[in-house]
């Protein structure tokens, strides 16, 4: 681990709340945020943008090596910019999640990254959003949450969630697609999506965004953070 300052990971499969945890604490803490999942999206857009091949391992280790990426704070997250662009708008999309979980199972890509990611662990600290923080990123981390929910209720808040964006989706398409993302995220060979062995697992199905957060306070002050 290359980083010099504590930090808190959330992982777990996508919709289960990781983000506003994330976002909520870091501000409450005054700490650093590491969203990994728009790293991968970033890769997956940037692959399109050259036209390669999403599954041609070496072409896209290559651009995720080279990637001249920014993330910079806003009032509701990150945004994230490309070579000088502001990019964020094309990542957040059901096809920008499926490109991302494309080359994320590529290991010459996560390699490429993970540098990269452990270098943010800087003074005060840092929230690591992501998929495998505390198994992989930053494994001596001395808090570990691993946050999840029900594919039902992950596939619900992602549909009001699109419907406020002026956006129509069928709610079964979308419980199909995470199910069809978690079967990849669990089962790829490198990094899978698993808790580590120290992790602690919250169950946000029947749970308010606020109930979360507070859950991850009393934890992060059990441990001093
Ligand atoms: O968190 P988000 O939905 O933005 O992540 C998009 C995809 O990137 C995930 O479905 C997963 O395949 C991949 N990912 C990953 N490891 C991370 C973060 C994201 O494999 N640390």
């Amino acid at each position: 681990m290359t980083g010099t300052a504590p930090v808190i990971c959330i992982d777990g499969p996508s919709g289960a709340g990781k983000g506003t945890l994330s976002q909520h604490l870091a501000t409450e803490l005054g700490w650093h945020l590491l969203d990994s999942g728009a790293l991968y999206r970033v890769v997956g857009f940037a692959g399109r943008l050259a036209s390669v091949s999403l599954e041609d391992s070496d072409a896209v280790a290559g651009i995720a090596r080279s990637l001249d990426v920014d993330f910079r704070p806003t009032s509701d997250g990150v945004s994230v910019w490309l070579a000088g662009e502001d990019v964020t708008v094309h990542l957040r999309t059901e096809e920008g999640g499926r490109d991302a979980s494309t080359v994320a199972a590529l290991p010459a890509v996560r390699e490429a990254l993970l540098l990269r990611q452990q270098e943010l662990a800087r003074p005060p600290g840092l929230i690591a959003d992501g998929r495998d923080m505390g198994t992989v990123v930053f494994p001596q981390a001395p808090l570990k949450i691993f946050l999840t929910a029900s594919a039902e209720a992950r596939a619900e808040r992602r549909f009001h969630q699109l419907q406020g964006m002026g956006e129509s989706v069928s709610l079964a398409r979308l419980l199909a697609d995470i199910e069809q993302r978690d079967a990849r995220d669990q089962s790829r060979i490198v990094s899978p999506l698993v808790p580590a062995e120290d992790a602690i697992v919250i169950d946000s199905t029947a749970l308010s965004a606020d109930e979360v957060l507070q859950a991850a306070r009393d934890l992060a002050a059990a441990r001093d953070l």
